[in-house]
C-alpha cells in the first residue's frame, strides 16, 4: 500500500473512531473509549517502561524525545512527564489534530503530520530517546525498515531506541495448504483482498511482522547495537510480538 492510500485509511480512522482505531479493545468500538482512561492506560505503559530504562546499568539523558505513529498522543502525553522536550510524528492528519487538543505541555510537546518515507525532519543523532508503539507493525516491512534505519540516524550517540513490532504469525500453514492459499492470494487483486478485510475486520488496518531474528540482523546491520528483546503480547492474537532495545555507538 502505498503512503497516500495508507494515510487516507488511518485519517479516516482519526475522523471517525480514533481512540478505538489505536486502542481496539473490545466493547470500545463506536467511540466507546472514555479519553481519561484511554490515557490512564497509556501512562501506565510508560510508567512500566521507564521503570525498565532506569533498571538498565547505563543511563540515558532525558533531553529530548521522539514516539513514531504517535495517534492521539497516548504515550507522547507521559513521556513529556519524563523528557524536557518530546516530538509525536504521525502519518494522519486528524490524530496529529486530536492529539494537539489532548497535549498537556504546551511547547514542551511537539506535534507533526509525516507523509513521507523518512524522517527528514530530523538532523542526524537529535534524540536521546526513540520510540515506537503499534505502529510499525501495519507497514510492509519494506518500509518499517526503512524507517527502523531513520531511527537509528535519528538517534544520538548513546540514546536509546525502544519500538515494538509483531514477530512470527503464530499459527503457521505448512505444506500443500500453505502452498495453495498463497496461490490463490496472487491472483486476487489487491483491492479485492482490502475489500474482504474490510467485511471482516470493519476497517483498513493491516498487519505484518518481521522473524525477530531477521529484525535482530537487519538492526546490527544497520549500526545499532541491540540490548535486549522482550516477547510482548501487543501484537493480540496471531501474532507474536517483540520489543527492541538498542543503542547507538
Ligand atoms: C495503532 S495506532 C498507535 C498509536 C500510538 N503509538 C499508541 O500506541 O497510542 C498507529 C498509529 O500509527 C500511525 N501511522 C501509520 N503509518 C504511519 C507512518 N507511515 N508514519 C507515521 N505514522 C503512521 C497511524 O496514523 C496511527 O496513529
Amino acid at each position: 500500500m502505498d503512503l497516500k492510500h495508507l494515510q487516507r485509511n488511518w485519517d479516516h480512522l482519526g475522523r471517525t473512531d480514533p481512540l478505538w482505531a489505536v486502542l481496539t479493545w473490545p466493547g470500545k468500538r463506536g467511540k466507546r473509549w472514555d479519553p481519561q482512561e484511554f490515557f490512564a492506560v497509556g501512562a501506565a505503559e510508560i510508567e512500566s517502561l521507564i521503570r525498565c530504562i532506569e533498571s538498565l546499568p547505563v543511563g540515558i539523558q532525558k533531553g529530548k524525545a521522539l514516539d513514531f505513529g504517535c495517534g492521539v498522543g497516548r504515550l507522547t502525553q507521559p513521556l513529556a512527564e519524563h523528557f524536557q522536550e518530546v516530538w509525536g510524528v504521525d502519518i494522519a492528519p486528524s490524530m496529529i489534530e486530536l492529539a494537539g487538543k489532548y497535549n498537556r505541555y504546551g511547547d514542551r510537546c511537539k506535534y507533526r503530520v509525516n507523509d513521507s518515507d523518512d524522517l527528514g525532519l530530523f538532523a542526524d543523532d537529535t534524540f536521546d530517546f526513540v520510540h515506537s508503539h503499534l505502529t510499525l507493525q501495519h507497514l510492509h516491512p519494506q518500509l518499517a525498515n526503512g524507517y527502523i534505519k531513520e531511527f537509528i540516524r535519528v538517534l544520538a550517540p548513546g540514546g536509546l531506541l525502544v519500538f515494538q513490532m509483531a514477530g512470527e504469525p503464530t499459527v503457521r500453514r505448512r505444506g500443500p495448504v500453505r502452498t495453495l492459499r498463497r496461490c490463490v492470494r496472487r491472483l486476487i487483486p489487491e483491492g479485492v483482498i482490502r475489500l474482504c478485510r474490510r467485511i471482516r475486520y470493519g476497517h483498513l488496518i493491516d498487519m505484518y511482522g518481521i522473524p525477530r531474528e531477521e529484525m535482530v540482523a537487519f538492526l546490527v546491520g544497520s549500526g545499532a547495537r541491540v540490548l535486549d528483546v522482550q516477547a510482548d503480547t501487543s501484537a493480540g492474537g496471531g501474532w507474536m510480538s517483540y520489543r527492541y532495545w538498542a543503542t547507538k555507538e
